[in-house]
């Protein structure tokens, strides 16, 4: 019997025209295309050029169309307001073509940039598909990033409009972003014409006359638009990512290969079809929320649940079971650390005891390594498949993962089990060869991507070809090390950047140090992301201070904490740092980060031969346990 898993695979790799040709029929297009894929201009990619589309009309009027109208398409479940909201395909439709009439009525038309700095409330949602429907390009920002970071943001999208919302929720915090708003735009080279506030009860927001217009007023005036066809190959959204610097990267999505390659994977890796509620426990900020809180789902014309809340404290760990109980869900996909919180809070599980989850099929985790301990705990006490799977955010979906839409392989803990169809996925060694099976080097994918990754980064297509395509001639480099074994199963083992992962939230050291070198006292400085028991890994901070600084070096400490909350974010959860003598280095004047890093981890190091001084080891072994971390030596 041929296994459907394999033979998609091979099929995706040695016939992608056709495979994904073939995909593609289950969409709506205005026009066909006249190449399934374009490869004329490598390694920039295009998938269904010279077709005509509209995501929003995929998304939503297709389902309407089709009689599909009164199906629940959303449910916003918010324990910190205690509401839950359900919106029908209908309902949806309809507020995202009044959103796009409020957009147009400020002079927003096709390729124009929006910002949206959302909480996790369903405006922000519509707000997307809104922009979608007449060919506006969004561009979310995540509520936990500080206004320097949302400026930069601005200053790279040159947006016309923002939309934002008066507060987020925090558990019970409520915290105002409006004055973060109107701070950013403070910081920014180009200001926007119009900011479209969301006004909530909890913290009711001052609006600038002239500049501000309030939501539902707005809504309320607004006169709906149609959806406007775009090309299959223009943006249909930019994403920043953390990079290598302070300066993010934009990663831009098209419409026509993203609804593809989402629809499908649907159905192909999550087996979720149109009767089916999904969950996916991330937040709109993130590229997850984008394809499986947004597209992915709705694409599929399935219901979604948007959810306003965590783990852990909303009210109890608890909360993920009440929401697949209420909701009957039947999958659901989060971060690995959500997952640590509540097997902290509740490590028998005797809350999962309390709630019906027989509707409950898989849990699927991904933004960071699923370690063996947390899928074990979750298979002993939801007793379903739990998945772990691969993906970034400039890929869009899953480059690895068990697809049980497709086949369910048996788990090997510690893997995302095998490439995913459309994904050629190989290793390249130290000596730039490709790999044996379980020899360790860089995973990279070779070209042409599939439908759905990135088309380029805004503005900046030498920053993508540098970034990603530059090292590996042919292949797109993901930047992550690991290995492939004899049977196909993917091993990610580590960044090969400065990128870490923080409860989930991808964010870049090398910003975070350039944050730290901006102190006046700070002469040098190195951040490091150390093993967290909860949050996966957790920055650290080395400071060397400026000869003659006589300062409380605890004061300069909490400096700098403050700084990177202020420049960053509070998500960055840069908590804790340290001054030091000197940082360890190579004699040719490199930081010796692996070192600091396994000294922090725990793990045995040996002093290496290249360090100009040995004897500043014991110091930082000094400073890290103090801190709570590495193992203190007899
Ligand atoms: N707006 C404003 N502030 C935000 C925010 C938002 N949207 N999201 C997070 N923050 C703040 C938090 O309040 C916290 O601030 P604090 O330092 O003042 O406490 C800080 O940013 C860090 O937040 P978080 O990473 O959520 O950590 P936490 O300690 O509050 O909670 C978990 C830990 C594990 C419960 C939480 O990280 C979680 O639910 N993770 C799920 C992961 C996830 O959704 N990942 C997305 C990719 S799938
Ligand atoms: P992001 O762009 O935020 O999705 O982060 C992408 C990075 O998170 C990847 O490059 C990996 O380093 C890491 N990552 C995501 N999913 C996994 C996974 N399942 N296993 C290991 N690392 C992962």
């Amino acid at each position: 019997m041929t296994n459907p898993y394999v033979e998609a695979y091979r099929l995706s790799i040695a016939d992608p025209e056709f495979f994904w040709g073939e995909a593609a029929e289950d969409c709506f297009w205005y026009r066909k295309w006249d190449r399934v894929l374009d490869n004329s201009n490598l390694p920039f990619s295009r998938w269904f050029r010279g077709a005509e589309v509209n995501s929003c009309y995929n998304a939503l009027d297709l389902h309407v169309d089709t009689g599909r109208g009164d199906k629940i398409a959303l449910i916003y479940d918010s324990p910190v307001t205690n509401t839950i909201r359900k919106y029908t395909y209908l309902k949806l439709r309809d507020q995202a073509a009044l959103f796009a009439g409020v957009l147009a009525a400020q002079g927003v038309t096709k390729g124009d940039r929006v910002i949206l700095y959302m909480p996790m409330i369903p405006e922000a949602v519509i707000a997307m598909l809104g922009c979608a429907r007449i060919g506006a390009i969004h561009s979310v920002v995540f509520g936990g990033f500080a206004p320097n970071e949302l400026a930069t943001r601005i200053n790279d999208a040159q947006p016309k409009v923002i939309v934002s919302a008066s507060c987020g929720i925090e558990v019970n915090r409520v915290i105002p972003y409006k004055p973060m708003l109107d701070q950013a735009i403070a910081l920014s080279k180009y200001p926007p014409e119009r900011c479209i506030i969301m006004q909530r009860p909890m913290a009711e927001a001052e609006l600038i006359p002239g500049r501000d217009l309030d939501w539902a007023r707005e809504m309320a005036n607004a006169k709906p638009q149609p959806c406007v066809p775009v090309l299959a190959t223009d943006p249909l959204y930019i994403l920043y990512t953390s990079g290598t610097t302070g300066q993010p990267k934009g990663v831009v999505r098209d419409n026509g290969g993203h609804m593809v390659a989402l629809k499908w994977s649907m159905k192909a890796i999550y087996d979720i079809g149109p009767d089916d509620v999904w969950w996916a426990a991330s937040d709109v900020g993130w590229v997850v929320g984008h394809s499986y809180i947004v597209y992915g789902p709705l694409f599929m014309g399935c219901t979604t649940i948007l959810y306003e809340g965590k783990p852990v404290g909303t009210p109890d760990a608890g909360a993920f079971w009440r929401v697949i109980s209420q909701h009957k869900v039947s999958a659901m996909f989060t971060a690995p650390t959500a997952y640590r919180a509540i097997k902290r809070e509740d490590p028998k599980g005797e809350l999962v005891k309390k709630y019906d989850l027989s509707s409950f099929r898989t849990l699927f985790l991904a933004g960071e390594r699923s370690d063996p301990d947390t899928i074990q705990w979750s298979e002993r006490h939801l007793q379903v498949p739990v998945i772990d799977h691969w993906w970034q955010t400039e890929t869009g979906w899953a480059i690895a993962a068990n697809c049980v839409g497709l086949q369910r392989f048996p788990v090997k803990y510690g893997s995302p089990t095998k490439a995913v169809p459309g994904w050629n996925l190989q290793v390249i060694g130290d000596d730039g060869n490709l790999a044996r099976p379980g020899q360790i080097g860089s995973l990279v994918v070779e070209l042409p991507l599939p439908p759905g990754s990135l088309m380029t980064l805004w503005n900046n297509d030498q920053r993508f070809i540098d970034a990603y395509m530059y090292e590996f001639p042919g292949y797109y480099k993901t930047a992550d090390a690991g290995f492939i074994d004899e049977e196909g199963y993917v091993y990610v083992m580590a960044r090969t950047d400065d990128i870490i992962n923080v409860a989930g939230h991808r964010l870049s050291t090398g910003a975070m140090e350039e944050v730290l070198a901006g102190h006046p006292d700070v002469a040098e400085c190195a951040v490091l992301g150390v093993a967290d028991d909860l949050k996966g890994q957790v920055p650290v901070g080395f400071l060397v201070l400026n000869a003659g600084v006589t300062r409380d070096p605890q004061e300069i400490v909490r400096e700098v904490v403050q700084r990177v909350r202020e420049q960053i974010g509070p998500v960055a959860a840069f908590k804790k740092a340290t001054v030091v003598k000197r940082l360890p280095k190579t004699r040719s004047g490199k930081i010796l980060r692996s070192t600091i890093q396994k000294i922090a981890d725990s793990q045995d190091y040996k002093v290496p031969a290249t360090i100009d001084d040995p004897a500043i080891l014991p110091e930082i072994e000094v400073a890290l346990v103090s801190m709570g971390y590495a193992r203190a030596r007899n």
